[in-house]
């Protein structure tokens, strides 16, 4: 497999031949994925096998996803989970988690995993609302760019100490870098990644796995 990111081509293949190998029928979904118009938006292998470890080293049992697409990132959360565990997935498309869905069955995660359709704040508000604060250990931001700074208070709040928040595309293929690129998303991912670069609530890196992924740690 060769993976995408800020490096070469013969790296990727690199990068690719020494990362954990996914099973065949999540081959399978990256293929049909790569069918559709939109097929840029799935993370990568390094970026599934980034977050399945991330989510193992936390022993995470309860997570949530805001932008699920086919999902390929839901995949990689749910399968570090234990058998009790649970993934809440956001998601406005029913077509594209429709794809998702049939995978999750297939791969013996669709117990642990809750489609919630509807547009992600307001999934949020109803788990803050119903008293969940607190309670997540690791949630996934990569929907709309725009939105990225309401998710991530929103699932600050939806925390326990110690969780982790990943934010995607945080590199924007560079963009972010360009002082110049004034794009409503490109300001919206640089505004806050500054904004958690310097929030004390967090301890924060950001990592150049894919697009760019930031690590925020609740205290
Ligand atoms: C970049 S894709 C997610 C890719 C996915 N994480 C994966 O690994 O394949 C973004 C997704 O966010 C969803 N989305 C966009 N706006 C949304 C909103 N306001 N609430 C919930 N989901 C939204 C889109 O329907 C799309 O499926």
């Amino acid at each position: 497999m060769t993976v995408r990111g800020f490096f070469p081509d013969d790296l990727g293949t690199f990068i690719g031949s020494v990362t954990t190998a996914e099973p065949e029928a999540v081959i399978r979904l990256r293929e049909e994925t790569s069918k559709l118009p939109a097929a840029g938006m799935q993370i990568g292998e390094d970026q599934t096998a980034f977050m399945t470890l991330m989510a193992k080293l936390i022993g995470a049992r309860r997570a949530i996803e805001i932008g699920t697409f086919t999902g390929m990132s839901a995949i990689a959360v749910a399968q570090a989970l234990p058998p009790d565990g649970e993934l809440i997935c956001c998601d406005v498309n029913e077509e594209w988690t429709s794809i998702a869905k049939r995978y999750w069955t297939e791969l013996g995660l669709a117990d642990r995993i809750t489609l919630r359709l509807a547009p992600a704040a307001l999934t949020l508000d109803a788990l803050i609302d119903n008293g969940d604060g607190g309670t997540f250990d690791l949630a996934f931001i990569d929907a709309d760019k725009t939105g990225y700074d309401t998710y991530y208070e929103k699932c600050l709040t939806l925390m326990r100490p110690g969780g982790l928040i990943l934010l995607d595309n945080m590199l924007w293929h560079g963009r972010v870098a360009d002082s110049l690129d004034r794009d409503e998303d490109t300001v919206a991912l640089r505004t806050l990644s500054e904004k958690i670069g310097e929030d004390d609530r967090v301890d924060s890196c950001l990592a150049s796995i894919g697009d760019g992924v930031m690590i925020a740690r609740k205290k």
